[in-house]
């Protein structure tokens, strides 16, 4: 079986001060985008769960998010426990901040779901993927959703109108706990900040311009306080195109969003003319299936 995992980006994203178990509650308007990892998953009759990736840098072992998801599936099943073979194709870029190694291994419990003739609920789904981390059970249940809690509480809700988001690919990553910490540090968020939702049904009817002046990301203070050279990007591109430009989760990709294509299109021209780092125009919550 062959899947497409859609990266995502964080629209809009809050965060208060860290509970006590030191994580940190938020609320995020997130939307699956067209950049994907692709995943093929086989039988193996072997017993055993086998990883191959095309990026090596990625482990393979019981540390790789989609192998937990396979093991994670296999735990909760009878005996005999069956085997299968992972082979992924990395496009989504690692340490971006846009999930793709939660997307592979929300589509891992997904497909062994059918392959293995589960017929598990959605929420059962859910309920192992709040366990692997924070942005799983979003990719568990699709494309435009509002996430609460650690993240694990998903509404879907109206994608958003805007359906061209360019994205910027600095290169390097930024850590997720590293940007946490710092958030601590400087002792941001408050518990307001999640508390007071927007109407979401009114922003996702919002075209570009006036939906990118609502957006607000409450990591990019630490993550730029981390990563000054990504505070410069962001400036940079922010006046080059004369446009909001977001950072999306703890970093470091950015994006910005436009209604037409060609809009799109120029952004990039724009961006690549004068940047030194790829650029993309994808599709957001795009139809893939
Ligand atoms: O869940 P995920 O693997 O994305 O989290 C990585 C790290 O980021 C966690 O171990 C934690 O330090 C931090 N984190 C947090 N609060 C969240 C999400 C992540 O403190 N809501």
């Amino acid at each position: 079986m062959r899947q497409s995992c859609p990266a995502k980006i964080n629209l809009h994203l809050r965060i208060a001060p860290a509970d006590g178990s030191g994580f940190h509650p938020l609320l995020s308007w997130m939307c699956t985008i067209g950049l994907f990892d692709t995943l093929t998953i086989q039988r193996s009759t072997s017993g055993q769960i086998v990883f191959q990736c095309d990026d090596p840098s990625l482990p393979g072992d019981s540390t790789n998010l989609a192998v937990r998801a396979a093991l994670a599936i296999q735990r909760e099943m009878g005996e005999p426990k069956p085997g299968v073979e992972l082979r992924l194709e990395k496009r989504i870029p690692i340490g971006g901040g846009l999930g793709g190694g939660s997307s592979d291994a929300a589509h891992v419990l997904l497909t062994l779901n059918q392959l293995w003739d589960l017929h598990w609920p959605i929420e059962r789904l859910a309920g192992i993927a709040a366990r692997l981390g924070s942005d799983v059970p979003f990719f568990v249940h699709g494309s435009s959703s509002v996430c609460t809690g650690r993240g694990e509480i998903v509404r879907p809700t109206l994608r958003p109108r805007p359906r061209w988001v360019v994205l910027i690919l600095p290169g390097f990553a930024t850590s997720t706990p590293a940007v946490y910490r710092k958030f601590d540090e400087l002792r941001l968020g408050d518990r307001s900040s999640i508390e007071n939702e927007p109407s979401w049904q009114q922003w996702a009817e919002l075209s570009a311009g006036p939906l990118l002046s609502r957006l607000i990301n409450d990591l990019e203070t630490p993550a730029f306080a981390l990563c000054p050279q990504l505070a410069t990007l962001r400036a940079n591109i922010e006046q080059l195109l004369g446009r909001v430009v977001r950072m999306s989760g703890s970093g470091s990709s950015l994006f910005t969003l436009y209604d037409s294509p060609a809009e799109a299109r120029s952004a990039v021209d724009k961006i690549v003319d004068r940047c030194s780092v790829r650029v993309v125009a994808v599709e957001s919550a795009p139809n893939w299936e």
